[in-house]
């Protein structure tokens, strides 16, 4: 994690979005003999592969800021929820709004994020928790898909809270999530992946592969909230289930952090939650120590995360967890494209996959990004070899 590979005073050659070729400028002429038509000088600034923020939840109708102020008067995350606030805030407004709507506000935030250099994005449903809101909210994010360059990830989380109408009766919930919305979402192709929130006062971990497993009948691998609030088994059944990565990790048993270590499945980060919650932030040492892949994303949502500021999770990572700065941008960057499964396509500067890059401003040293946090040092950012 510790090894960011880099090229001082150094050429990149891209062709058809893609990057055909990089090496020292001594070889550039020995390389290419014949100079493309664009040319970009960019000394004294580092080009970095562009961000991978593999968790998000960037469609929702309206943000909550007077929950943030209900926070800051003394009530937890638990009692807001509890009064009908939090996810159940956010479905209700979601219901309420047209797909249309939904469509151009997200597209908005998706500008925002990848001005700030992120070039690839996991996107969830889970504000709907109704058939219509969340089939609304998967089509968002299919035509989301379709008309940004920015490669997209969907993940279906119609398990985020149960509805208060299912409060008492999660059976019935979940026979919805399986049997009418699973058969639309398999039939329009409109998830990658399945995800649970496995919480106390959520889903349990019974419930929750229960949902997995029907979600596996349709091809939909498991992406998983776990381990936010509570260590109740997540960890060992996500791994058990065989999940593209386990995600938030604030509550983590030496257990929690063995059992993840020796599977296959990526722990995502998502320190800007516990930032704003408040909360103890990811082991993301023992975890590094342990052997486990860790990634880092932004959680962009308007409950626990309202930014996807991706450079500012890499600055916190590094200020409050004790990464490296290249232990970071390589959680931020091709573990992050693991964790979405696009590790062919993105997160690195290798032959082949998109060009989809950060141009920073002059800067002395790649440590001086998370040291400087909250400046923008980002001068230019390319997504499939067009600057935006
Ligand atoms: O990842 N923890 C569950 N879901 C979101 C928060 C959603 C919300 O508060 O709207 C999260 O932090
Ligand atoms: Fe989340």
């Amino acid at each position: 994690m510790a090894q960011l590979p880099s090229i001082q005073n150094a050429f990149i050659l891209i062709e058809d979005g893609r990057i055909a070729d990089y090496g020292y400028m001594h070889e550039l002429e020995i390389k290419i003999p014949q100079l493309p038509v664009n040319v970009v000088d960019v000394a004294g600034q580092f080009v970095l592969p562009a961000w991978c923020d593999s968790h998000t939840h960037l469609v929702f109708a309206k943000s909550r800021e007077e929950e943030f102020v209900d926070k800051i008067n003394g009530n937890t995350y638990a009692e807001i929820a509890a009064k009908g606030g939090g996810i159940l805030n956010s479905a209700r407004v979601l219901n309420e709004t047209g797909e249309d709507e939904l469509f151009r506000s997200a597209m908005v935030r998706l500008k925002e994020v990848s001005a700030m250099g992120t070039g690839a994005i996991e996107i969830k449903s889970g504000y709907g928790l109704s058939v219509e809101g969340e089939l609304k909210m998967l089509r968002v994010i299919k035509r989301l898909k379709q008309q940004s360059d920015l490669s997209i990830k969907c993940s279906f989380l119609g398990a985020h809270t149960y509805p208060l109408f299912y409060k008492e009766n999660h059976e019935d919930y979940i026979s919805s999530i399986i049997n009418e919305m699973l058969p639309v979402i398999a039939a329009e192709k409109l998830a990658d992946y399945i995800d649970v929130f496995c919480e106390e006062g959520f889903f349990s971990v019974e419930e929750m592969e229960i949902i997995c497993k029907a979600g596996a009948g349709y091809g939909l691998k498991p992406k998983l909230h776990v381990n936010q609030l509570n260590s109740i088994g997540g960890i060992q059944s996500g791994t058990g289930l065989g999940a593209v990565s386990l995600d938030h990790l604030e509550t983590m048993t030496n257990e929690d952090i063995q059992c993840l270590a020796a599977s296959n499945t990526i722990g995502t980060l998502l320190p800007t939650a516990a930032f704003f919650l408040r909360m103890n932030y990811q082991p993301a040492r023992k975890l590094m120590d342990a052997g486990a892949a860790i990634a880092l994303a932004s959680d962009y949502n308007p409950g626990s995360s309202p930014s996807g500021n991706m450079n500012f999770v890499v600055a916190l990572s590094c200020i409050q967890m004790k990464m490296l700065p290249e232990e970071a941008i390589n959680a931020a960057t091709i573990n992050g494209a693991y964790a979405m499964e696009l590790q062919d396509e993105v997160g690195s500067i290798s032959k082949g996959k998109k060009a989809n890059l950060i141009f920073t401003k002059p800067i002395p040293s790649l440590a001086y990004l998370p040291y400087s946090f909250g400046h923008n040092l980002i001068d230019k950012v390319m997504i499939n070899g067009v600057f935006i």
